[in-house]
C-alpha cells in the first residue's frame, strides 16, 4: 500500500514588530497585513488589541529591551506618541478650553531611544505637529476612506517615496462656527453635532474590532500602516536581492 505523502507547510518567518502606544491596534493591524507579526505596549489595558499586547510605560519597556539585547528579536518599531502637547486640536481653536497644557510632549525622548534601539522605525504624528520630520503623509483619500486624518510619519534608518497627493471629494460633515457641512467624510475625533456613529466612524475608518469610541478615534486607519509596512518590506527585499 502506498503511503501517503506528508507534507509539512512550514510558516515563513514573517518579520517581528514592536508597536509602542499601540491603543486597540489601527496602526498594529496594517502592519500585519502588511507581512509583520505585532507586539503591542500600551500604558492602559487595550482588551481589544487583536496581537500580542504588553501594558506597560513604552519608553521603559524599549528601554529594557534595549539593555537587555532583546531587541534584536524586532526587525522594525512604529510608535504613536500621545500627540496632545501640540496637535492641532490643542493648538487651534479648543486651546481655550484648557486642552493640552499639562501634557508632555513623548516625541522627543521616544526618538533618542528608538535611534539608540538600532532598529528602522516609524514615528507618526497629526498635522500640526512641528516636532517630526514629515518624510511621508498620508490622507486617507488616497486609500478612498471615509476619513481624511491626515498624518504625518517620520521614517527613522530608512526612507520611502511620498505618494501623490490626491484632491478631495468635499468637506468633512459636521457643525463648524453654527454651520452644517454636508460632505463624503466624516470627523473622527470628539463626538460633537454632526460627528459620526460608532458604525460610520468603523466603515470610515476601515476598523471593525473595535467599537470603543476613544480607540476609534486614536486611531490611524489600517491602510496607511498597511501603505508604510508594504514599502519598507519592498525596500528591504530589494536590498537583500541587491
Ligand atoms: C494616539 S494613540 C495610538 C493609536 C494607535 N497607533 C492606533 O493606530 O490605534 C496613543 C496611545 O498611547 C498610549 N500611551 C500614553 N502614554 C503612554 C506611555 N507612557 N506608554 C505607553 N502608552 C502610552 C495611550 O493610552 C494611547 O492608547
Amino acid at each position: 500500500m502506498t503511503q501517503p505523502t506528508l507534507i509539512r507547510r512550514e510558516r515563513a518567518a514573517r518579520p517581528l514588530l514592536l508597536d509602542l502606544f499601540c491603543c486597540a491596534g489601527g496602526a498594529a493591524t496594517g502592519y500585519q497585513r502588511a507581512g509583520f507579526d505585532v507586539v503591542g505596549v500600551d500604558i492602559r489595558p487595550r482588551p481589544n488589541y487583536p496581537f500580542r499586547f504588553v501594558q506597560a510605560d513604552a519608553l521603559e519597556y524599549l528601554a529594557a529591551l534595549i539593555a537587555s539585547g532583546q531587541i534584536e528579536r524586532y526587525a522594525f518599531a512604529h510608535s504613536s506618541p500621545p500627540c496632545q502637547a501640540g496637535c492641532a486640536l490643542t493648538v487651534g481653536t479648543n486651546r481655550s478650553k484648557g486642552w493640552g497644557g499639562t501634557h508632555v510632549d513623548l516625541v522627543p525622548p521616544t526618538r533618542v531611544l528608538l535611534e539608540a534601539s538600532g532598529l528602522p522605525y516609524v514615528i507618526e504624528q497629526p498635522n500640526g505637529k512641528a516636532e517630526i520630520r514629515k518624510d511621508v503623509r498620508l490622507c486617507g483619500e488616497m486609500f478612498s476612506l471615509g476619513v481624511l486624518r491626515h498624518r504625518n510619519f517620520e521614517l527613522g534608518r530608512w526612507s520611502a517615496t511620498q505618494p501623490a497627493h490626491v484632491p478631495h471629494r468635499g468637506r468633512v460633515r459636521g457643525w463648524r462656527h453654527g454651520e452644517f457641512f454636508d460632505g463624503p467624510y466624516v470627523a473622527a475625533y470628539g463626538n460633537g453635532g454632526g460627528k459620526p456613529s460608532i458604525p460610520e466612524l468603523q466603515t470610515a475608518m476601515g476598523i471593525d474590532w473595535t467599537d470603543v469610541r476613544e480607540e476609534l478615534t486614536e486611531a490611524i486607519p489600517p491602510a496607511f500602516s498597511q501603505w508604510i509596512g508594504a514599502a519598507f518590506l519592498t525596500r528591504s527585499r530589494v536590498e537583500v536581492a541587491a
